[in-house]
């Protein structure tokens, strides 16, 4: 019969590298909540508007990679491609607004994206996505910066580029809009890729962040974004600097870091790796304000960013393979119940392990306990269910004692202190 197999671009996340996934939620969680955030756990689902009214109708995200349904009724679904929308939705449903002066949440969980996939590039990828709303403030964007590199820290990852760029506000972005579609419609239509063909007359600022290098530099003489900026977005943009500074944060300034989502203004800040291919955005962000607003909720500012858990697991590396304390196998089959009860009661006390589950060959069940790389090997059942003797066997090297069944927890548990106590030392 043929085989159902996998979506390209779609993975399945096995052990051992479940477990790295499963060590960055567990340290977003305590670094986040030392900075104040709580979780919030959006749906997969959300109407396709969502998207196009805040990650903008223009953009690569909602015109090429959204997984769009029909939900009835004349209604569109699409699988989130991005977490930030689905929690601005989340706030103004919810009248978060009106309960507190600045939400600070974070959320987790799979996004999709329908994109060629590549190393790092996903279908289905994971987001770990913080925002912070309710304030305006630049020591709210530098905070951010701060708590992402905190959680980058603690999962062992550093040695980033940060690159920063201010994208001005709805007063000044427009004008300079306008001056650098002028440019672009200067230059000779066919110089620029497809891409930027089409880009130049409906979002001219993804010309610049394009990769390709005849791109780059028919750009060079672009009118700077930075000058283009009004009073207010360039002080903003200055504090953040100033705020980062005080921290010996280093950071790289970036005129052509314009994201490609619509909804930034002011600071946007990507991290980089060197280490991780051409897909080398670990994380990115930047503020928002006017995005609640634009959704039909109260006039509130933002701030954020997302990073990508699979180029994380990416700089990672692997982790270690947990070390089971037992394994347990019954010698006979009158000694299986001793054996199945055995193995509840260590685990009631803590200790890690499995039991054989069928009664073959010593031999063969010697084999099955190397497998499972436990430190122990418990044999039940050797002399006889009658009076059942359990002999521990150290698989590391290989010496046997024999204790009956009614003293082996203590002597199990006595066994575990030492052991403990002779790596400590
Ligand atoms: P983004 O830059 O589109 O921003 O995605 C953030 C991160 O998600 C990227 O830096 C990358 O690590 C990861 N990522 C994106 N697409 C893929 C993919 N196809 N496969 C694997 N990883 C991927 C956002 O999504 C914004 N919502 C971030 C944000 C939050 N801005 C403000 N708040």
């Amino acid at each position: 019969m043929s085989r159902v197999t996998r979506i390209k671009g779609v993975a399945d996340i096995f052990p051992p590298d479940s477990a790295l996934f499963t060590s960055m939620e567990a340290a977003a969680r305590v670094v986040f909540s030392r900075f104040g955030f709580r979780e919030l756990r959006t749906p997969l689902l959300e109407f396709s508007e969502l998207y196009a009214r805040s990650i903008g109708a223009e953009t690569d995200v909602v015109q090429k990679e959204m997984y769009v349904f029909d939900g009835g009724k004349g209604r569109s679904f699409a699988l989130r491609p991005e977490a930030t929308a689905g929690v601005m939705r989340a706030y103004i449903d919810a009248g978060l607004g009106a309960k507190e002066s600045v939400s600070r949440l974070f959320t987790l969980g799979p996004m999709f994206r329908h994109e060629r996939p590549q190393l790092g590039r996903m279908r289905q990828f994971h987001q770990i996505n913080c925002e912070c709303l309710g304030s305006g403030s630049p020591v709210a964007d530098a905070e951010m910066i701060v708590m992402l590199l905190q959680f980058l820290r603690e999962i062992g990852i550093n040695g980033l580029t940060l690159k920063l760029n201010s994208l001005g506000c709805a007063d000044c972005r427009p004008r300079y809009r306008a001056a650098l579609g002028a440019f672009l419609a200067s230059l000779d239509a066919d110089a620029l890729c497809p891409d930027c063909a089409r880009r130049a007359g409906t979002n001219p600022l993804r010309v610049l962040d394009c990769k390709v290098s005849a791109c780059r530099e028919l750009t060079l003489n672009a009118p700077s974004l930075a000058d283009a900026q009004c009073s207010v977005c360039k002080s903003h943009f200055a504090a953040v600097l100033d705020f980062l500074r005080a921290r010996s944060i280093d950071y790289e300034l970036d005129h052509r870091l314009v994201r490609g989502l619509d909804y930034y203004c002011r600071t946007t800040f990507e991290l980089v790796s060197g280490a991780i291919g051409a897909q080398s955005a670990v994380a990115g962000g930047g503020r928002y304000d006017g995005l609640v607003r634009n959704l039909g909720g109260p006039d509130v500012p933002g701030v954020g960013f997302a990073c990508g858990m699979e180029r994380l697991a990416l700089l990672m590396g692997k982790p270690d393979a947990p070390v089971p304390d037992f394994f347990i196998v019954a010698a006979c089959a009158d000694a299986q119940k001793q054996a199945f009860s055995l193995a509840q009661e260590l685990r009631d006390a803590n200790f890690h392990g499995t039991v054989a589950f069928s009664v073959v060959s010593l031999k063969s069940l010697m084999r099955q306990a190397h497998k499972s790389g436990a430190r122990w090997c418990l044999i039940v059942g050797q002399n006889g269910a009658d009076a059942p003797a359990v002999t521990i066997k150290n698989m590391t090297d290989g010496s046997q004692t024999s204790a009956p069944m009614s003293e082996i927890f203590s002597l199990f548990s006595h066994k575990r202190e030492f052991e403990h106590a002779s790596t400590q030392r």
